[in-house]
């Protein structure tokens, strides 16, 4: 039986239109094209973990709106476990996309129903926290609720990672001895240290700055420049495979839920930092958040070729 991977986050309505470049402050632009896509960060993860070989379960919060209803049957259609998945009073949370000619994007969210979710709610689903192997989190539901996870899984004795996304200041220092991996992509790594991370060189810095901070091991997405490794003994930089990108948007998401499965099903830290990365360059190559996330035969093709 596949190993299991329990994602606890977000889950957005992707409101995603293409444009020739992104807005200037007050600026109105034509877009090109318009679409809603199954998104969030913490859904995204987790369709990238079953898609890529877990069994998955979510924890998180919708709305009672069509947006909520679709979303919960985005995951189900991927055999992804929503028992702790709760539909709540209100409007789901939603991104609002822009996506120019150069594959970039602008998003900005409002939270929804992912603001509802606490800590006695995931507190009711323990039994689902407690048969996970990996634990994923990220910053897109309440900051308390987050803290309260890392720290019941490391309780649990599990595998925590948190993809600090977003993120525009420091964690809470108490959160760090929980976290076994820290996944943030270059501005994430700066707010958290303090540090401008524009390069391999300044990457390692920040990175050696979170692990001083207590986490297990650092994974700095650097976007084409691939993922730079550290783990207090040392950094290691691992280049992203070559190709022609379309649109980025969940390509950190990719890359996390990827990396989760790997680390589930027994694979080095090694090896699932390459399988992470082949998976989120396939899904750059292709639109949209869930749409784009490549299937395990898609990696493996891809591998071989
Ligand atoms: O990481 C991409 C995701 O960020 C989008 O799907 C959007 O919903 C936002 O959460």
């Amino acid at each position: 039986m596949p190993a299991k991977v329990v994602v606890v986050g977000s889950l957005n309505m992707d409101l995603v239109t293409r444009a020739q470049r992104l807005p200037h402050a007050g600026e109105t632009l034509h877009g090109e094209s318009f679409a809603t896509v199954s998104g969030g960060k913490g859904a995204n993860q987790a369709v990238a973990s079953a898609r890529l070989g877990a069994r998955v379960s979510m924890i998180g919060c919708v709305g009672d709106d069509a947006y909520g209803e679709q979303l919960r049957a985005a995951l189900l259609a991927e055999q992804i476990d929503c028992q702790a998945l709760t539909s709540v009073e209100g409007s789901s949370g939603v991104a609002l996309i822009v996506v120019d000619d150069n594959s970039q994007n602008a998003i900005v969210i409002v939270a929804g129903a992912n603001g509802q979710l606490t800590p006695d709610m995931v507190a009711g689903f323990d039994a689902v926290l407690a048969a996970a192997d990996v634990i994923i989190c990220q910053l897109e539901v309440p900051m308390h609720t987050v803290g309260y996870v890392l720290k019941r899984g490391r309780e649990l004795g599990k595998t925590v990672i948190l993809n600090p996304a977003p993120a525009t200041s420091p964690l809470p220092a108490d959160w760090y001895s929980s976290i076994d991996y820290l996944i943030p992509n270059e501005s994430e790594a700066s707010a958290l240290s303090g540090l401008p991370v524009d390069s391999l060189e300044s990457a390692e810095l920040a990175a050696s700055r979170l692990i001083a901070a207590g986490a297990g091991k650092v994974i700095i997405t650097l976007g084409p420049q691939g993922s730079l490794f550290a783990n207090g003994q040392g950094c290691e930089h691992f280049p992203a495979p070559k190709v022609k990108s379309v649109d980025t948007t969940a390509a950190g998401d990719t890359f996390v839920g990827g990396f989760a499965a790997a680390l589930a099903a027994g694979k080095s830290e090694v090896e699932a930092i390459r399988f992470g990365q082949v998976a989120a360059a396939l899904s750059v190559t292709r639109a949209g958040a869930q749409p784009s996330i490549p299937s395990l035969s898609d990696v493996q093709a891809f591998k071989a070729s």
